[in-house]
């Protein structure tokens, strides 16, 4: 097929997986945020009773706002929808077993493209099946345009834009904490987690690609300087905390990874990154630091082993559908430091800070941002290709995200 030129595609953004729990809290967002037609968006699910339900759910702010049926399994149906719109942001996951094709049809129509996962083996085999189509095409595709990895990413690209301009040379090392966050987990995430570690319980390949630092860089670039952390615990002496191992560090150091190097090493050839959580000051935060880890290796433990994972899916962790309370969203938020060594040895803080939880509601609003900035992006700035949030977009996703999503960027004295 001849794909539509973009600039006669009727829609601005379709949002694939309307109907799950993160894709309503995204529907809500454009509709809410961006009412009156500036931004030309329709909502898109496999089940027609439930996007009508949808429809109605979300009223009068929603009105005119067009729907469509498609299956991400029914290959011409997904084409014809990935050309009928400038951008695809899509929450139908686990992306390994429904997201191949969708993510192919909008490479092969020049169609840009944003999602919510954070399953490095399935990323790189879209990076080493999709990267030469989408540079001919010109489709822009961005993967972990959530909370995995969208502080983490923009949060080293800001601090080390922000030393640059100061001293001349972007940060040798950076070091990620977590300084406090509050949310919860819904069985959608739950259920990619469990189906990566399916995966790799039966591919030793899967298990390689996700200990890799630099699983995510260019086919041919994947090795690296070594990198810091790793430790189930330790003291950070300079923040002045015990930390413990922070569940998402082992997407987000992969991103920025993969950012230095599709900006031509803009952070340099021995760049550092890591990423932790703070449990404490030097009395309570050792005990803290040691039930984290040990809470985080006893269920890692138990998802690994066939029986207690299916024990685990049936009665402790939440169903496809469902996630955490509104109150939980609206009370949540995330609180991160970035603490970067500068070429002259010298140390420089950031802070990237989110309001509501950051795996639905503050993702709902990153990523809707994320697909409207990825929609006004002129072509060819960049080139089609598999991007990163912050390679593709940089400042430009930064401003969007502190003037509509309650996401700050602040250097720190
Ligand atoms: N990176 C982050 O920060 C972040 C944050 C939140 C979520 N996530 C990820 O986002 C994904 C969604 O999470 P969730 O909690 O919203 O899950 P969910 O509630 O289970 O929603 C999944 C959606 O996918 C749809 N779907 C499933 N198979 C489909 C198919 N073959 N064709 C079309 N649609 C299909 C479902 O349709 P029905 O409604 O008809 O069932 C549903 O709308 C997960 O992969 C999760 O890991 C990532």
């Amino acid at each position: 097929m001849t794909p539509t030129p973009r600039d006669q595609r009727p829609f601005d953004v379709v949002l694939v997986g309307a109907t799950g729990y993160v894709g309503e809290l995204i529907a809500e967002h454009l509709a809410t945020k961006h009412r009156g037609g500036e931004v030309r968006w329709a909502m898109a699910g496999r089940s027609r009773a439930k996007l009508d339900a949808l429809a109605k759910r979300l009223g009068p702010a929603a009105a005119g706002v067009e729907t469509i049926v498609v299956d991400t399994s029914d290959e011409a149906g997904v084409l014809a929808l990935a050309d009928r719109t400038r951008v695809v942001l899509t929450t139908v996951g686990p992306y390994a077993k429904y997201g191949s094709t969708l993510l192919g049809a909008c490479a092969r129509t020049g169609t840009d493209y944003c999602d919510l996962t954070g399953e490095t083996p399935w990323i790189q085999r879209m990076i080493d099946t999709w990267q030469s189509t989408a540079e001919s095409t010109g489709a822009r595709i961005v993967p972990c345009c959530g909370f995995d990895s969208i502080p983490s990413d923009l949060g080293v690209f800001f601090l080390n834009e922000e030393v640059r301009a100061r001293t001349g040379a972007p940060c040798r090392s950076i070091r990620m904490r977590v300084l406090s966050a509050s949310g919860g987990v819904s069985g959608g995430t739950v259920a990619s987690m469990l189906h990566m570690i399916e995966t790799m319980n039966e591919d030793p390949r899967v298990r390689e690609t996700l200990r890799n630092p630099f699983a995510l860089n260019p086919a041919g670039d994947r090795k690296g300087p070594r990198q810091p952390g790793g430790l189930p615990i330790s003291w950070d002496r300079e923040v002045g905390c015990w930390t413990a191992p922070f569940v998402m560090a082992a997407i987000n150091t992969r991103v920025v990874h993969r950012s230095n190097a599709l900006l031509g090493q803009a952070y340099g050839a021995d760049f550092a990154y890591e990423e932790a959580m703070r449990t404490g000051g030097p009395v309570l935060g050792a005990p803290a630091a040691l039930a984290v880890a040990g809470g985080m290796a006893a269920f890692g433990a138990a998802a690994v082993f066939p029986p207690t994972r299916a024990l685990l899916k049936r009665f402790v962790l939440p169903k496809p559908g469902e996630g955490p309370s509104p109150e939980v969203r609206e009370r949540g938020h995330f609180d991160l430091l970035f603490v970067g060594k500068g070429a002259d040895g010298k140390s420089w803080r950031a802070r990237v800070k989110g309001d509501r939880d950051p795996g639905y509601g503050s993702t709902a609003k990153m990523i809707g941002e994320a697909a409207i900035c990825l929609a006004g992006l002129p072509p060819g700035e960049p080139g089609g290709g598999l991007w990163t949030p912050a390679s593709a977009m940089g400042r430009r996703l930064v401003e969007r995200l502190r003037t509509h999503a309650g996401v700050t960027f602040e250097m720190e004295a």
